[in-house]
């Protein structure tokens, strides 16, 4: 199957484009940019000063058809004055069975200038002490599909380190001012599955068993991309639900949905103190 997603010559082509009219329409890049995952949008509605343009304006950037994503960029400040784009929908390797669908954005950005992707999510949870409504922070990733965006390139960057993938001294901000705040932030490992139907008991057993905390169905891609950008990476995940078996309750989206609708606002908070704490570090 030929990839749905602009490849090679074309990618490099849009990204060229997609950054300049990023620049036309925003002038310089903020440092920060943040991939909104289900239940974090809320950040993007209290940003100040707050400009906007559709995902069909930049070229190559995919248009996801995922209840609950809109499919814009919104480019604004917090009440604390830190700059930000964010994306306010992401394509998924469940959508097309290609893990290709955010090069464009991603390469776009760092294109643009941006130093700083924050990548946000809703996760399952694969720990009895991180019930529905806890905030993760990711500190390493499992690629249990073992699939990479990478796949086809040439040259020797496509073989990117991921041993540092998310943020140490990022992780280290985040982690203090959570702290200050008083919101239970804990460290975690989060597990790539590809989906769309959520996991069987047994490979949420064989998750926890190599090490997982949380376990969906994005961000692995993204990070991947944007390590090979260049960029450096902090990762949030909300969990929405236990992991299946973990609890009586049976699996679907909308109730993936509505938990992370009940925890969206103390998520967009966080995640805005989190933005602040990281923009006064670069
Ligand atoms: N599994 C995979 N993805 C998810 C889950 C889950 O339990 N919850 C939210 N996204």
């Amino acid at each position: 199957m030929s990839s749905p997603y602009l490849q090679g010559d074309a990618l490099a082509a849009a990204i060229r484009d997609g950054a300049a009219t990023l620049r036309q329409r925003f002038g310089e890049a903020p440092s920060i940019a943040v991939v909104l995952g289900s239940g974090w949008a809320g950040a993007s509605e209290s940003l100040q000063d707050a400009e906007r343009l559709p995902y069909q304006s930049l070229p190559g950037w995919p248009l996801p058809k995922v209840e609950g994503h809109v499919n814009e960029l919104v480019v604004g400040k917090t009440a604390a004055g830190a700059r930000v784009a964010m994306l306010r929908g992401r394509a998924h390797t469940y959508e097309s069975g290609d893990c290709t669908g955010m090069a464009a954005p991603i390469r776009t950005l760092k294109a643009w200038g941006v130093q700083v992707l924050v990548l946000t999510n809703a996760s399952g949870s694969l720990r009895a002490k991180q019930p529905p409504g806890s905030l993760m922070l990711i500190s390493d990733h499992l690629n249990a599909p073992q699939r990479s965006p990478l796949v086809g390139l040439t040259g020797m960057d496509r073989f990117c380190d991921m041993s540092a993938a998310w943020d140490r001294a990022l992780r280290q901000t985040v982690l203090a001012r959570a702290r200050e705040m008083g919101e239970a932030l804990h460290e975690g490992i989060y597990c790539w599955a590809l989906g769309p139907q959520f996991e069987t008991p047994a490979e949420i057993r064989m998750f926890q068993a190599w090490g997982a905390d949380a376990v969906g169905m994005s961000t692995v891609p993204d990070v991947i991309l944007a390590r090979h950008a260049g960029l450096r990476v902090l990762g949030l995940a909300l969990m929405t639900n236990m992991g299946a078996g973990l609890s009586d309750e049976a699996l679907t989206h909308e109730l993936t949905l509505s938990e992370a609708k009940k925890n969206a606002e103390r998520a967009a908070s966080f995640l805005t103190e989190a933005l602040n704490a990281i923009h006064q570090t670069l």
